[in-house]
């Protein structure tokens, strides 16, 4: 698909734009999981608005980056609920499109050279085309995304230093892997070392799209404070996913930027 054909003629700028997945979560809170073919009893259900895309967009977006979708959802109730969803967020839904065909695919699109882009490889394939390595400003994933990119098994700081190397090698410039309680290691290939990043000490209640809420908040200082060094932007994306998780769901647990310490901004 070309974006040109589908840009407004009055078109906006948009600092944090996100091309990937907007998925509604069906949760079911059940004592244990059903065999196959059995029906238990659940006491809890809720509908949640998730997707990895749609999850890093809207952390952006509830930090106050001026955000866009770019995406596909189909033309039913759940896909018009998330485009309200994308808007009651103030997300762009300009490039977010509809269809009555079966879920839809979705590729990544450079719309503008001067956004820089991270690269989250969710869910990881082992054969990766090797462009997305050299194309990428920042490399981003977590233990088992890493190991299954590298066949490195990453289990702790010394072993993601080995896996960021190996990514490294790949033609990464930047590589961060997110490492869940502990916190993240970020190397670059100007900083060859690993470098360490701890996480705060919080009580974790839910950590389902921490990682989102961590690359939704990095695409948020990568957009609006260039200047920074990408090791206290990591830092800072750490101190909020670690809040994300202290409280249950995926994007209700995302905070809102009125509600963090004011020295992250
Ligand atoms: N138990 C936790 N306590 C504190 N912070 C956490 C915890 N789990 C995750 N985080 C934060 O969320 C980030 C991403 O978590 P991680 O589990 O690595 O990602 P994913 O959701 O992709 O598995 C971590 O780098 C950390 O900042
Ligand atoms: C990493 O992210 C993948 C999605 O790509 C998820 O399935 C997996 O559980 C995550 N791994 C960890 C260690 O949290």
């Amino acid at each position: 698909m070309s974006l040109s054909e589908h840009l407004p003629s009055d078109s906006v700028v948009y600092d944090v734009v996100v091309v990937g997945s907007c998925m509604t979560d069906l949760v079911s809170y059940t004592p244990r999981l059903p065999k196959a073919g059995e029906t238990i009893h659940g006491h809890k259900f809720f509908i949640g608005f998730g997707g990895k895309g749609a999850n890093q967009c809207i952390q952006a977006a509830r930090l106050g980056a001026k955000s866009a979708m770019v995406g596909k959802v189909g033309k039913d109730s759940f896909g018009d609920n998330y485009i309200e969803n994308f808007k009651s967020n103030g997300v762009s839904t300009d490039y977010v499109s509809q269809t009555d065909e079966a879920s839809t695919g979705v590729a990544p699109i450079t719309v503008n050279e001067e956004v820089k882009t991270i690269f989250n490889p969710a869910p990881a394939i082992a054969d990766l085309d090797p462009e997305f390595y050299k194309e990428t400003d920042v490399f981003c994933c977590n233990e088992s995304e890493a190991e299954i990119l590298t066949g490195i098994e990453v289990c702790n700081v010394a072993s993601a230093g080995k896996a960021g190397s190996a990514l490294l090698e790949k033609g990464c410039r930047s590589v961060i892997i997110t490492l869940g309680a502990e916190g993240s290691v970020l190397m670059s290939l100007d900083k060859r070392t690993p470098h360490y990043i701890p996480t705060k000490k919080v009580k974790a209640v839910d950590t389902t799209g921490a990682g989102d809420s961590f690359v939704g908040a990095l695409a948020f200082y990568m957009a609006y404070y260039p200047c920074m060094e990408l090791e206290e932007m990591s830092r800072r994306a750490c101190d909020i996913a670690s809040v994300s998780v202290q409280s249950q769901g995926t994007q209700v647990s995302y905070p809102y930027r009125a509600q963090l310490p004011q020295e992250l901004f």
